[in-house]
């Protein structure tokens, strides 16, 4: 996955158990670590131990056992105050001040921090920008006067507002609708991407976690099944628990969250526009090949070319551009498979042109997507080695 992090672990997390004075284990023996620049989602059913889990990052539980460390240091030699200053917190629910307007509700951390409220107010306006609000149109209303996406974006336009370096995000998306959530999500992921912030996100919806997760935390009661990438999980789920939760159609979903690679395409035989169609005639046949990639130029995919349009004596002169059929469905390498897949079904085709940086590649074929399913599942799962970390892994796909 294109994660983009230096290394650094920023959450750890050994041994953790927290048991509520009446006898509840909300969380058992929990052991994991967040890499730095990394966004990790933790997913589950209601009451499995998810929001407590976030709590004790910024303490505001104390674990009853196990240790807990934030950017190399135990939080429990640390002081509450001064460790939530470095964890933008964005609450199940939201939680914005009714009383206080947008723009005053996204600086209540820089005013608590004790900057100069004019410039508390001034970054308070680019982060509202920053999560697509024009702070001209909507700084100055109230919470009831937004839509309840708009509230949850002041919510993440307020957590950020101290540029923390981690932030814990317990279901912040859950209070809207599928569509404006999808959008609210591909936005989160490219806001996060590009300020590289550490982030423990919350969520009890399975699609949410594969889209956004770097890595995904399954939670079974107070416990977590797997951690692994989105494509792992899917691919390989370590128990029964976690194949029943991630869904009978997770096949579907790893085509979302597989990309196109190099390696997974197909060399055809390739010929030129402007090609005489008897030499290209010869190439498909020295080939044994029953069709040819036409390319426009260098590198430009134009189409394609049956072998069989290229036989029998055609006028002098003629070129394959006489004979070629255009073709214009093309990727990228790095598209996900669904995507290609979408493709091959919506062109009707036995194949998709792919593109390097603008250039042919390769053809991706049924077999290649195929192939390339298997080779995500298989890289992913010899990936989860990692012996730090004291949980369930991924038996070999
Ligand atoms: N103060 C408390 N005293 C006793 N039990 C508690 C307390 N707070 C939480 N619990 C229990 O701990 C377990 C985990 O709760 P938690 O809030 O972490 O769940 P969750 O995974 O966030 O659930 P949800 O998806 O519904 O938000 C639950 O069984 C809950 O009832
Ligand atoms: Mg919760």
């Amino acid at each position: 996955m294109g994660t983009v992090h230096n290394g650094g672990m920023m959450i750890r997390f050994e041994h953790v158990t927290k048991r509520y004075p009446d006898g509840t284990t909300a969380v058992d023996d929990l052991s994991f670590e967040v890499a730095e620049g990394e966004l990790v989602t933790l997913v589950g059913p209601s009451g499995c131990g998810k929001t407590t889990t976030m709590k004790m990052v910024n303490r505001l539980i104390d674990p009853t056992g196990g240790t807990i460390h934030v950017g190399g240091e135990n939080i429990a030699d640390t002081d509450p105050v001064e460790l939530r200053r470095r964890i933008g917190y964005v609450i199940q629910q939201v939680g914005l001040f009714p009383h206080k307007t947008v723009l005053d509700n996204t600086a209540t951390v820089p005013h608590l921090l004790g900057i100069p409220r004019k410039k508390g107010r001034e970054r308070a306006a680019e982060l509202l920008d920053l999560v697509g609000l024009d702070p001209t149109v909507y700084g100055h209303r109230y919470p009831d006067q937004l839509s309840g996406g708009q509230r949850q974006r002041v919510g993440v336009a307020r957590a950020l507002a101290a540029d923390p370096p981690v932030l814990l995000m317990d279901e912040p998306f859950g209070a809207v609708d599928p569509v404006v959530r999808e959008h609210l999500q591909n936005e989160f992921r490219h806001l996060q991407r590009t300020l590289g912030k550490t982030v423990l996100f919350v969520t009890h919806d399975i699609e949410e976690a594969i889209r956004l997760g770097d890595r995904i935390a399954v939670y079974g009661q107070g416990r977590i099944e797997q951690f692994d990438t989105p494509a792992a999980v899917l691919g390989a789920p370590a128990t029964g628990y976690v194949a029943e939760f991630v869904g009978a159609d997770r096949g579907i979903k790893r085509l979302s969250v597989t990309p196109v690679e190099p390696g997974d395409l197909e060399e055809r035989p390739v010929v030129r526009l402007d090609d005489p169609a008897g030499r290209a005639a010869e190439a498909l046949a020295a080939d044994d090949a029953s069709w040819a990639v036409v390319l426009d130029g260098e590198a430009a995919p134009y189409g394609w070319v049956p072998a069989a349009a290229l036989t029998g004596d055609g006028p002098d002169g003629a070129t394959v551009r006489d004979h070629a059929r255009p073709m214009d469905a093309t990727l990228p390498v790095g598209a996900p498979l669904r995507e290609a897949f979408g493709a091959l079904l919506g062109h009707d085709a036995g194949w998709i042109a792919v593109l390097d940086e603008g250039r042919y590649a390769g053809v991706l074929t049924p077999g290649g997507l195929h192939a390339a399913l298997r080779r995500a599942t298989s890289a992913d799962a010899s990936r989860t080695t990692r012996e730090a970390v004291t949980l369930e892994t991924v038996p070999g796909a």
